[in-house]
């Protein structure tokens, strides 16, 4: 069940809104868990024995279980329902939000004049069509949208709407991901000590803010194009007491020096940026990064790791879910992507690492020191949550 917002810009929620955002992220529990399961069986038992025979062989990659399952009717029902609960996600919050949008556009001005940490916004950035020309997510206005002068609401539709979305699976502050690498990687590479840390495609600063709680000393900048945004995501870190320093700008150029950062992350960022400005970004983040420095990106694991099932129900994002350039990117290989961008082939690294909101402290704390139990193979991990990144050392 969706907790509330645990920050200051939390806004105020009728009854009605509250039912109808737990009505929702528990429709999107019974869909990605039940409807899933029985989708999975449906394609075993009726769906795969019909394309065996017409192929002459399994279906062997995502694409081709797309095809044998798209004209039967489970695939047909829990595609609409998805759909459906995905508009209903950001149409639950948004009532909420437009009620209180003086107000939040006001506590994010107030956080802006006594900030700690800062935000350099570009009125040049020529906002790329990947995000200005499309909805991702079926969020309508998607994170660029402004309906008022230094509008900041986007922010909020995309926070409140995250909670409902995600069923509070991320943690009250919605930092889970950030939190449990940022943790596993000061464990796993001690030496490290970071002067300086870059987020990439930070939106709200939520997987940003944990770096900053990880590496107090540390300085920590963070960038997207998308102003909305970025204006909630000051006032949000600062509402959590951390000092981040946002900038609006395109990953694929990043106005940084040579040699200036020590780890370059982003979570949840490459597969929404077509191919060839991934190739751009790494490049970049090969750039900004001091020798010895870490790149690492959270993202879906790649197709050539999984089944084809696995792989086609991952890539449904991509099809239905207004995530163009998601399956490209799945169907990359990632330490391909890392050598074009100039890292050695030798120092590229994966990891599948434990959430700790799911798992707990103590099984975290124990899991994070086993080096068996985070890797490829998760061991007793495998069931459960956990997230895949992957980069490599300068
Ligand atoms: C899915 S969100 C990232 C989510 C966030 N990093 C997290 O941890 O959940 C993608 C973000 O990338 C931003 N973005 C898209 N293309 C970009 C680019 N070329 N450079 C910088 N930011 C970009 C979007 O504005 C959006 O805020």
């Amino acid at each position: 069940m969706p907790s509330e917002l645990v920050h200051d810009l939390k806004i105020p929620r009728k009854l009605d809104e509250k039912a109808r955002q737990d009505f929702v992220s528990s429709l999107r529990g019974f869909i990605l868990h039940d409807m899933a399961n029985d989708l999975r069986e449906v394609y075993h038992r009726d769906v795969l024995p019909e394309a065996t025979r017409e192929l002459g062989r399994e279906p062997a990659t995502s694409g081709e279980v797309h095809k044998a399952l798209k004209s039967n009717l489970s695939f047909r029902l829990y595609s609409a329902m998805r759909v459906n609960a995905q508009e209903m996600t950001w149409d639950s919050v948004r009532p909420q939000v437009e009620r209180n949008a003086a107000q939040i556009n006001e506590k994010v001005r107030d956080y802006a004049r006594k900030a700690k940490g800062s935000l350099t916004l570009d009125p040049e950035l020529e906002v790329p069509r990947s995000v200005s020309a499309l909805d991702v997510h079926l969020m309508p206005g998607n994170y660029n949208q402004e309906y008022t002068a230094d509008d900041a609401t986007q922010g909020a539709v995309y926070d409140n709407g995250s909670l409902v979305f995600f069923m509070g699976l991320l943690g009250p502050d919605q930092g889970d991901i950030g939190r449990s690498i940022a943790r596993f990687i000061r464990s796993r590479y001690p030496e490290l000590e970071p002067a300086r840390i870059l987020d990439l495609g930070c939106t709200l600063g939520h997987n940003t803010v944990p770096w900053a709680q990880t590496y107090p000393e540390a300085e920590i900048h963070a960038v997207d194009v998308s102003a909305p945004v970025l204006r909630y995501a000051l006032a949000r870190s600062e509402a959590l007491g951390c000092a981040i320093h946002y900038h609006q700008m395109n990953s694929s150029a990043l106005a940084f020096e040579d040699n200036s950062f020590d780890i370059v992350w982003s979570s949840m960022f490459l597969h929404e940026v077509p191919l060839k400005n991934i190739r751009a970004t790494l490049k970049e983040a090969y750039r900004v990064l001091k020798p010895g420095g870490l790149m690492l990106h959270m993202e879906l694991p790649p197709n050539k790791a999984l089944p084809a099932y696995d792989g086609f129900y991952l890539d449904w994002d991509s099809w239905y879910n207004m995530e163009p350039f998601y399956k490209t990117f799945r169907d990359q290989d990632p330490a391909k992507l890392v050598e074009e961008a100039g890292f050695s082939r030798e120092s590229f690294i994966e990891h599948v690492v434990p959430s700790v909101n799911w798992y707990g402290e103590e099984v975290f704390a124990k899991a994070i020191g086993e080096s068996t139990a985070v890797g490829k193979d998760t061991g007793r991990l495998a069931e459960g949550v956990s997230w895949y990144c992957f980069g490599a050392r300068k």
